[in-house]
């Protein structure tokens, strides 16, 4: 690994007496913590340093990171898009934050209505009859999805004898994951020429011990699947069940709803399409809508509107799957989904798609000669290309990415979906200008003259970044983000 000027550690700085606030004289007799509260960790060692220091060190650090609000950041089927401040506004409001989960139900009457605004303004945008916000990631929302398939099937006799979840080649590795950890084999669906479900593969693999399909709307490909009512009819023709993973769902919002579709439930990730935050792998919020037939499975306690109109818990859930999260979610990702949702209105609604579509196509079209689409029709909100020609001249997908990073740019997603060659997905997203774009695609067309002219500096890639090239295996195999000090010597003064 290349180093570059580093910020060192905040234990590195920290001089032995140095404070950084003055905490008010105890007007209570000082006790022994471990006498009143059990046995204490001994050894915990804190930096001391003063303030001024202590903002530095963070502002360093800040400053060295990469993010929305530093670059564009076109991180293919992650949705990277500009999350208001607004959002941060409303759910640092106290009346949110000192809500405690455990307080009297008729205490936060509030908080239950911006889940139940929240969930009504999904329901009508998915076109789903039952919103459940309990999972706290896509991949958990997908799980939850699962977990409520199989009550289904059980609740029909049919637990045992369904015992395959069929999923396309090109899914999102969780969506396979998922099913495995419901105790399902998973089967795989191939993907066509075309870049759609391969009908007679699926049709060949259906037979009544098929749990459900799960298939992602618009594809990892970045293509909307034209066969999708089909494909919703063939599964039920076999009683199983059509899961959509909605991660993708920002090509669609306003314009088209999976409800309608034929699916039988979905996930959607808040923290792609609604704006809260990825939160560095949470907190998130991988709400899940469903068809009726489904809702007496989903998560309890559930949030219901009584005949008046007022939300309430309904805790009467019998044939529930049960809590998969403490409480009720990530609750703040419900307000900050809210505004969102308010701020931008139906018709707001409807232009994020169109443009996040549209940015897509263009980005695609712009970058035509230098790297084509893997599937040559108009996409949706991604695009994916392939940078199979620079293989030949020693150059990879992850190269041309790196050398990106020397541009100002945040790298897109390299080799997924893995039916992809050299795989280069973008995403820019809606909430980014032609001009971003332009200086996106030069930028990459510039690299890619790089490659044919010099393709042993791509190698190196990046050259300006805090870290060079790292071993990426190791970098996550061997994470190692704690300092321990092996004695409290360790720390500087
Ligand atoms: C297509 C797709 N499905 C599912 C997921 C899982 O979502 P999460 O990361 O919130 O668990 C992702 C995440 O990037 C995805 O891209």
């Amino acid at each position: 690994m290349i180093t570059k000027t580093q910020e060192p550690l905040i234990f590195e700085k920290s001089v032995s007496g140095r404070i950084g606030c003055n905490l008010p004289v105890a007007d209570t007799p000082e006790v022994d913590l471990s006498e009143a509260v059990g046995p204490v960790r001994k050894e915990v060692v804190w930096p001391e340093i003063g303030e001024l220091d202590m903002l530095r060190h963070f502002t360093n650090l800040s400053r060295i990171n990469y993010g929305i609000e530093v670059g564009f950041y076109p991180l293919g089927s992650c949705t990277m898009k500009y999350n208001p401040k607004i959002n941060e506004r409303t759910a640092g409001l106290s009346g949110f934050t000192n809500t405690h989960p455990m307080q009297p139900e008729a205490t936060a009457k509030g908080f239950l209505e911006v889940y139940a605004s929240c969930m009504d303004i999904l329901r009508e945008l998915t076109g789903f009859d039952e919103i459940t916000m309990q999972p706290v990631a896509g991949a958990h929302g997908e799980m939850t999805c699962l977990m409520i398939i199989k009550a289904y099937h059980e609740s029909h006799g049919e637990g045992e004898k369904r015992k395959y979840v069929l999923c396309p080649d090109s899914a999102h590795g969780t969506n396979p994951a998922s099913a495995a950890r419901c105790g399902y084999d998973v089967k795989t669906i191939p993907t066509g020429a075309d870049g759609n479900t391969d009908i007679a593969a699926l049709k060949a693999m259906l037979n009544d011990e098929v749990a459900a399909f799960m298939v992602t709307n618009p594809s990892t490909l970045g293509l909307f699947e034209p066969n999708i009512s089909e494909i919703c009819r063939l599964v039920h023709e076999v009683g199983g069940q059509v899961f959509c993973d909605g991660a993708n769902m920002n090509a669609m919002v306003g314009t088209t709803r999976p409800g309608d579709h034929g699916f039988d439930c979905m996930h959607l990730n808040l923290h792609k399409t609604f704006s809260t935050p990825h939160g560095g792998g949470g907190p998130g919020c991988g709400a899940i809508g469903l068809k009726s037939h489904l809702e007496p499975f989903i998560p309890g306690p559930a949030i219901k509107r009584g005949e008046d109109g007022e939300p309430y818990l309904d805790r009467n859930r019998p044939l529930s799957v049960g809590r998969v999260s403490g409480f009720f979610g990530q609750s703040l990702m419900a307000v900050r989904a809210l505004t969102y949702l308010l701020a931008y209105g139906k018709q707001g609604m409807s232009a994020i798609s169109r443009y996040s579509v549209l940015n897509a196509n263009y980005v695609k079209a712009r970058l035509k000669g230098v790297l084509p689409a893997a599937h040559d029709r108009p996409c949706m909100h991604e695009c994916v290309l392939t940078a199979k020609e620079y293989k030949k001249l020693g150059v990879r997908a992850l190269d041309l990415s790196k050398r990106l990073i020397d541009y100002g740019f945040h790298p897109p997603t390299n080799y997924f979906p893995l039916i992809v060659p050299e795989a280069f997905m973008i995403e820019p997203t809606e909430t980014e200008t032609k001009e971003t774009l332009d200086k996106f695609c030069d930028a990459l067309i510039a690299i890619c003259e790089e490659a044919r002219s010099e393709p042993d500096k791509l190698h190196d890639a990046p050259f300006t970044a805090i870290v060079g090239r790292l071993d990426e295996a190791a970098a996550v195999k061997n994470l190692d983000v704690r300092w321990t000090p092996a004695s409290t010597a360790d720390v500087a003064g």
